[in-house]
Protein backbone atom coordinates (compact mmCIF):
# COMPACT_ATOMS: atom_id res chain seq x y z
CA UNK A 1 0.00 0.00 0.00
CA UNK A 2 0.83 3.53 -0.88
CA UNK A 3 0.89 5.78 2.57
CA UNK A 4 1.46 9.43 2.72
CA UNK A 5 3.26 10.84 5.85
CA UNK A 6 2.01 13.94 7.15
CA UNK A 7 5.51 15.27 9.20
CA UNK A 8 8.40 15.02 9.34
CA UNK A 9 9.25 14.29 13.02
CA UNK A 10 9.98 11.30 15.15
CA UNK A 11 6.53 10.07 15.00
CA UNK A 12 6.74 10.55 11.21
CA UNK A 13 9.91 8.92 10.82
CA UNK A 14 9.04 5.56 13.50
CA UNK A 15 6.02 5.14 11.48
CA UNK A 16 7.41 5.17 8.03
CA UNK A 17 9.94 2.69 9.38
CA UNK A 18 7.58 0.31 10.04
CA UNK A 19 5.17 0.76 6.95
CA UNK A 20 8.59 0.15 4.92
CA UNK A 21 9.57 -2.94 6.96
CA UNK A 22 6.15 -4.56 6.36
CA UNK A 23 6.83 -3.84 2.54
CA UNK A 24 4.56 -0.93 2.51
CA UNK A 25 5.83 2.59 0.46
CA UNK A 26 5.84 5.90 1.86
CA UNK A 27 6.17 9.59 0.94
CA UNK A 28 7.07 11.92 3.69
CA UNK A 29 5.66 15.31 3.45
CA UNK A 30 6.86 18.46 4.73
CA UNK A 31 5.28 21.97 4.02
CA UNK A 32 7.53 22.73 1.66
CA UNK A 33 8.33 20.49 -1.54
CA UNK A 34 11.93 21.03 -1.26
CA UNK A 35 12.31 20.23 2.82
CA UNK A 36 16.21 19.40 3.84
CA UNK A 37 14.18 17.69 6.77
CA UNK A 38 12.13 15.48 4.46
CA UNK A 39 14.95 14.93 2.18
CA UNK A 40 17.37 13.85 5.16
CA UNK A 41 14.57 11.02 6.51
CA UNK A 42 13.69 9.75 3.12
CA UNK A 43 17.49 9.28 2.73
CA UNK A 44 17.68 7.18 6.44
CA UNK A 45 14.55 5.42 5.41
CA UNK A 46 16.28 4.00 2.36
CA UNK A 47 14.91 2.81 -1.14
CA UNK A 48 10.61 3.03 -0.96
CA UNK A 49 10.47 6.54 0.99
CA UNK A 50 9.98 9.40 -1.37
CA UNK A 51 9.51 13.29 -0.39
CA UNK A 52 6.94 16.09 -1.07
CA UNK A 53 4.81 18.53 0.42
CA UNK A 54 1.72 17.82 2.78
CA UNK A 55 -0.37 18.03 -0.25
CA UNK A 56 1.81 15.80 -2.91
CA UNK A 57 1.97 13.08 0.28
CA UNK A 58 -1.60 13.32 0.74
CA UNK A 59 -2.25 12.74 -3.24
CA UNK A 60 0.28 9.82 -3.09
CA UNK A 61 -0.99 7.93 -0.17
CA UNK A 62 -4.19 5.54 -0.42
CA UNK A 63 -4.03 5.85 3.22
CA UNK A 64 -2.26 8.94 5.40
CA UNK A 65 -0.68 9.54 8.94
CA UNK A 66 -1.14 12.69 10.19
CA UNK A 67 2.50 13.27 12.66
CA UNK A 68 2.20 17.17 12.53
CA UNK A 69 1.94 19.62 15.86
CA UNK A 70 -1.33 19.07 17.35
CA UNK A 71 -1.55 22.95 17.78
CA UNK A 72 -1.59 23.77 13.83
CA UNK A 73 -3.73 21.53 12.32
CA UNK A 74 -6.04 23.96 10.64
CA UNK A 75 -3.20 25.39 9.21
CA UNK A 76 -1.79 21.33 8.50
CA UNK A 77 -5.22 20.27 6.10
CA UNK A 78 -5.22 23.73 4.59
CA UNK A 79 -2.10 22.88 3.56
CA UNK A 80 -2.70 19.32 2.62
CA UNK A 81 -6.38 20.14 0.99
CA UNK A 82 -9.12 18.38 2.58
CA UNK A 83 -10.19 17.47 -0.90
CA UNK A 84 -7.24 14.95 -1.26
CA UNK A 85 -7.54 13.33 2.22
CA UNK A 86 -11.27 12.97 0.86
CA UNK A 87 -12.19 8.83 1.30
CA UNK A 88 -9.24 7.84 2.54
CA UNK A 89 -8.02 6.49 6.19
CA UNK A 90 -6.34 9.23 8.08
CA UNK A 91 -4.78 8.15 11.02
CA UNK A 92 -4.02 10.76 13.28
CA UNK A 93 -1.22 10.66 15.86
CA UNK A 94 -1.24 13.59 17.01
CA UNK A 95 -1.75 15.44 20.46
CA UNK A 96 -2.90 19.37 20.49
CA UNK A 97 0.10 20.09 23.39
CA UNK A 98 1.06 23.64 24.48
CA UNK A 99 4.65 23.56 25.28
CA UNK A 100 5.34 27.63 25.57
CA UNK A 101 5.35 27.26 29.44
CA UNK A 102 7.96 24.43 28.99
CA UNK A 103 7.26 20.83 29.74
CA UNK A 104 5.59 19.18 30.48
CA UNK A 105 3.15 20.63 28.60
CA UNK A 106 -0.50 21.12 28.57
CA UNK A 107 -3.77 19.88 26.57
CA UNK A 108 -5.35 22.47 24.41
CA UNK A 109 -8.58 20.70 23.59
CA UNK A 110 -11.99 22.39 23.95
CA UNK A 111 -13.94 21.16 27.21
CA UNK A 112 -16.11 18.47 24.91
CA UNK A 113 -13.67 18.08 21.66
CA UNK A 114 -10.40 17.09 20.67
CA UNK A 115 -8.02 17.71 18.17
CA UNK A 116 -9.20 14.45 16.30
CA UNK A 117 -12.30 15.87 16.05
CA UNK A 118 -10.84 18.96 14.41
CA UNK A 119 -9.08 17.34 11.77
CA UNK A 120 -12.21 15.46 11.18
CA UNK A 121 -13.95 19.25 10.69
CA UNK A 122 -11.71 20.51 8.76
CA UNK A 123 -11.40 17.48 6.21
CA UNK A 124 -14.83 15.72 6.43
CA UNK A 125 -14.78 13.31 3.44
CA UNK A 126 -11.49 11.95 5.22
CA UNK A 127 -11.91 8.50 7.44
CA UNK A 128 -9.89 9.85 10.67
CA UNK A 129 -9.17 7.52 12.87
CA UNK A 130 -6.96 8.52 16.27
CA UNK A 131 -4.47 6.07 17.31
CA UNK A 132 -0.44 5.94 17.98
CA UNK A 133 -0.92 8.88 20.56
CA UNK A 134 -1.05 7.16 23.59
CA UNK A 135 2.71 5.75 23.03
CA UNK A 136 6.06 7.53 22.57
CA UNK A 137 7.62 7.11 19.01
CA UNK A 138 10.73 4.74 20.23
CA UNK A 139 7.75 1.64 21.14
CA UNK A 140 5.28 2.37 17.73
CA UNK A 141 6.90 -0.29 15.83
CA UNK A 142 7.25 -4.10 17.16
CA UNK A 143 7.33 -2.87 21.15
CA UNK A 144 8.17 -6.34 22.27
CA UNK A 145 7.30 -5.80 25.99
CA UNK A 146 7.39 -8.23 28.69
CA UNK A 147 3.74 -9.37 28.92
CA UNK A 148 2.68 -9.82 25.38
CA UNK A 149 1.25 -7.06 22.95
CA UNK A 150 0.75 -3.67 24.72
CA UNK A 151 -2.80 -2.42 24.18
CA UNK A 152 -3.15 0.47 21.23
CA UNK A 153 -6.32 2.59 21.46
CA UNK A 154 -8.32 3.93 18.54
CA UNK A 155 -11.26 5.53 17.90
CA UNK A 156 -13.30 6.56 14.75
CA UNK A 157 -16.38 7.28 12.70
CA UNK A 158 -15.76 4.61 10.29
CA UNK A 159 -15.92 0.78 10.86
CA UNK A 160 -14.33 0.28 7.50
CA UNK A 161 -11.53 2.65 8.35
CA UNK A 162 -11.15 1.36 11.75
CA UNK A 163 -10.62 -2.14 10.96
CA UNK A 164 -7.69 -0.99 8.69
CA UNK A 165 -6.50 0.54 11.21
CA UNK A 166 -6.57 -2.10 13.32
CA UNK A 167 -4.67 -4.27 11.33
CA UNK A 168 -1.96 -2.24 10.89
CA UNK A 169 -2.19 -1.62 14.78
CA UNK A 170 -1.90 -5.79 14.68
CA UNK A 171 0.86 -5.51 12.42
CA UNK A 172 2.99 -3.23 14.30
CA UNK A 173 3.24 -5.24 17.34
CA UNK A 174 0.21 -4.20 19.78
CA UNK A 175 -3.46 -5.47 20.55
CA UNK A 176 -6.30 -3.04 19.14
CA UNK A 177 -8.85 -1.89 21.28
CA UNK A 178 -11.56 0.00 19.88
CA UNK A 179 -12.90 2.86 22.01
CA UNK A 180 -15.81 4.07 19.93
CA UNK A 181 -16.38 6.76 17.75
CA UNK A 182 -14.35 10.15 17.26
CA UNK A 183 -15.95 11.93 20.30
CA UNK A 184 -13.34 9.21 22.73
CA UNK A 185 -10.50 11.46 20.97
CA UNK A 186 -10.98 13.46 23.73
CA UNK A 187 -10.36 10.76 26.14
CA UNK A 188 -7.28 9.45 24.07
CA UNK A 189 -5.79 12.71 23.68
CA UNK A 190 -5.93 13.25 27.79
CA UNK A 191 -4.63 9.88 27.92
CA UNK A 192 -1.30 11.19 26.18
CA UNK A 193 -0.99 13.69 29.57
CA UNK A 194 -1.20 10.68 31.65
CA UNK A 195 1.78 8.65 29.88
CA UNK A 196 3.87 11.80 29.72
CA UNK A 197 3.12 12.73 33.41
CA UNK A 198 4.37 8.98 34.10
CA UNK A 199 7.14 9.41 31.98
CA UNK A 200 8.40 13.10 33.12
CA UNK A 201 7.97 11.72 37.00
CA UNK A 202 10.07 8.67 36.30
CA UNK A 203 12.40 9.14 33.27
CA UNK A 204 11.05 6.03 31.79
CA UNK A 205 9.64 6.72 28.49
CA UNK A 206 9.88 3.11 27.24
CA UNK A 207 6.34 1.83 28.67
CA UNK A 208 3.07 1.50 27.26
CA UNK A 209 -0.75 0.97 28.33
CA UNK A 210 -2.04 -2.61 28.53
CA UNK A 211 -5.70 -3.20 29.20
CA UNK A 212 -6.05 -6.34 31.64
CA UNK A 213 -9.20 -8.40 32.21
CA UNK A 214 -10.71 -11.95 32.09
N1 LIG B 1 7.05 12.44 19.79
C1 LIG B 1 6.36 11.38 20.21
O1 LIG B 1 6.92 10.38 20.69
C2 LIG B 1 4.85 11.39 20.08
C3 LIG B 1 4.11 10.29 20.50
C4 LIG B 1 2.72 10.25 20.27
C5 LIG B 1 2.11 11.33 19.62
N2 LIG B 1 2.86 12.40 19.25
C6 LIG B 1 2.21 13.49 18.50
O2 LIG B 1 2.54 13.25 17.13
C7 LIG B 1 2.68 14.49 16.42
C8 LIG B 1 4.06 14.53 15.75
O3 LIG B 1 5.05 14.57 16.76
P1 LIG B 1 6.60 14.68 16.37
O4 LIG B 1 7.33 14.76 17.66
O5 LIG B 1 6.95 13.60 15.42
O6 LIG B 1 6.74 16.00 15.53
P2 LIG B 1 6.35 17.55 15.80
O7 LIG B 1 7.62 18.28 16.03
O8 LIG B 1 5.29 17.67 16.83
O9 LIG B 1 5.75 17.95 14.37
C9 LIG B 1 6.56 17.99 13.26
C10 LIG B 1 5.79 18.29 12.01
O10 LIG B 1 4.87 19.36 12.22
C11 LIG B 1 4.99 20.27 11.12
N3 LIG B 1 4.69 21.64 11.55
C12 LIG B 1 5.29 22.34 12.55
N4 LIG B 1 4.76 23.58 12.61
C13 LIG B 1 3.84 23.67 11.62
C14 LIG B 1 2.97 24.70 11.17
N5 LIG B 1 2.95 25.91 11.76
N6 LIG B 1 2.15 24.43 10.13
C15 LIG B 1 2.16 23.21 9.53
N7 LIG B 1 2.97 22.20 9.92
C16 LIG B 1 3.79 22.43 10.95
C17 LIG B 1 6.43 20.16 10.68
O11 LIG B 1 6.51 20.55 9.31
P3 LIG B 1 7.94 20.65 8.58
O12 LIG B 1 8.33 19.22 8.28
O13 LIG B 1 7.67 21.42 7.36
O14 LIG B 1 8.89 21.29 9.54
C18 LIG B 1 6.72 18.69 10.88
O15 LIG B 1 6.44 17.94 9.72
C19 LIG B 1 2.46 15.59 17.46
O16 LIG B 1 1.13 16.03 17.36
C20 LIG B 1 2.72 14.89 18.78
O17 LIG B 1 2.01 15.49 19.86
C21 LIG B 1 4.21 12.47 19.46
Amino acid sequence: MKVGILGTGDVGKAIAKGLLALGHEVMIGARSATSEKAAAVAKELGAGASTGSFADAARFGEAVVLATLGSVNDQVIAATGAANLAGKLVLDTTNPLDFSKGFPPSLIVPAEGSGGQQIQALAPEAKVVKVFNTVGNALMFRPELPGGAPSMFLCGNDEGAKAAAAKLVTDFGWEPVDVGTLAAAHWLEAMCMVWVGVAARTGRWDRAFKLVGR
